[in-house]
């Protein structure tokens, strides 16, 4: 049984005292609101995951997570984080290939296959996003250019390695612009996903991995969007830093 999973990315927002009352405000909600199985994961800027991960001390529900990491253990790479660092302060997930990374600072998929290995070599689990542009979905290219980013990025790993990988499905089109996708058309896109990974590994290994939408994902379409039999969770950003819209993302399963 697959997991379901909402995640929050905060990508560069919040200070510290910030950060500490938001995951305060979420820890606090998620123990007296949600009842459901869902697993939370919260995805601060670098310098908060210590601080945010001790605030979730203890509670089984909610898991941190890193936005990004280098490719290498270590060495002489000013200004990078490592896998193993971010192991040591608490992590256990961590958001690779986002659509702001490939886009801001050039990350492609031969990087990208490198970051997967580091990440999976520390225990750590990836939440490997893909997604289409505004201009590739008219063109018609979504399905090959998921194709070549799950192939390229991805599907180089191991099938017990496989099985700790959360895909997610960001329409670059829909993040940070009010404009989702429909739920048809994320459940279009994750069926497809979720062939691919049949074809490349197994049916157990498809049926078994969690994939979640994100892009302008909210407290008022998340439900319809969990009801897709393929989406098993959002990767959220904006809603992510008000904990009411948060947590009430989470209650929509
Ligand atoms: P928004 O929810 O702000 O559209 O961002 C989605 C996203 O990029 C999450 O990683």
């Amino acid at each position: 049984m697959r997991k379901k999973i909402v995640a929050g990315n905060w990508k560069m927002n919040k200070t510290f005292d910030e950060a500490q009352a938001l995951v305060s405000e979420v820890v606090n909600m998620v123990q007296d609101e949600v009842n459901n199985d869902t697993e939370v994961v919260i995805c601060p800027s670098f310098p908060f995951l210590s601080s945010v991960s001790k605030a979730i001390n203890g509670n089984a529900k909610i898991q941190v997570g890193a936005q990004n990491c280098h490719q290498n253990e270590s060495g002489a790479y000013t200004g990078e984080v490592s896998a193993g660092m971010l192991k040591s302060v608490g992590v256990s997930y961590v958001i690779l290939g986002h659509s702001e990374r490939r886009q801001y600072f050039q990350e492609d998929n031969q990087l990208l296959e490198a970051k997967v290995k580091a990440v999976l070599k520390q225990g750590l689990k990836p939440i490997f996003c893909i997604g289409e542009s505004l201009e590739e979905r008219e063109q018609d290219l979504t399905f090959k250019v998921l194709e070549s980013q799950l192939k390229e990025g991805l599907f180089h790993v191991s099938n017990e390695e496989f099985a700790q990988v959360v895909i997610a499905y960001e329409p670059i089109w829909a993040i940070g612009t009010g404009k989702t996708a429909t739920s048809q058309q994320a459940q279009e896109v994750h069926a497809f996903i979720r062939e691919q990974i049949a074809r490349n590994y197994d049916a157990q290994a498809a049926a078994d991995t969690t994939i979640l939408y994100g892009g302008s994902a909210n407290p008022g379409n998340a439900k319809e969007l969990f009801s897709q039999p393929d989406i098993d969770g959002g990767l959220i950003g904006g809603a992510s830093l008000k904990s009411r819209d948060f947590v009430d993302i989470i209650k929509s399963f």
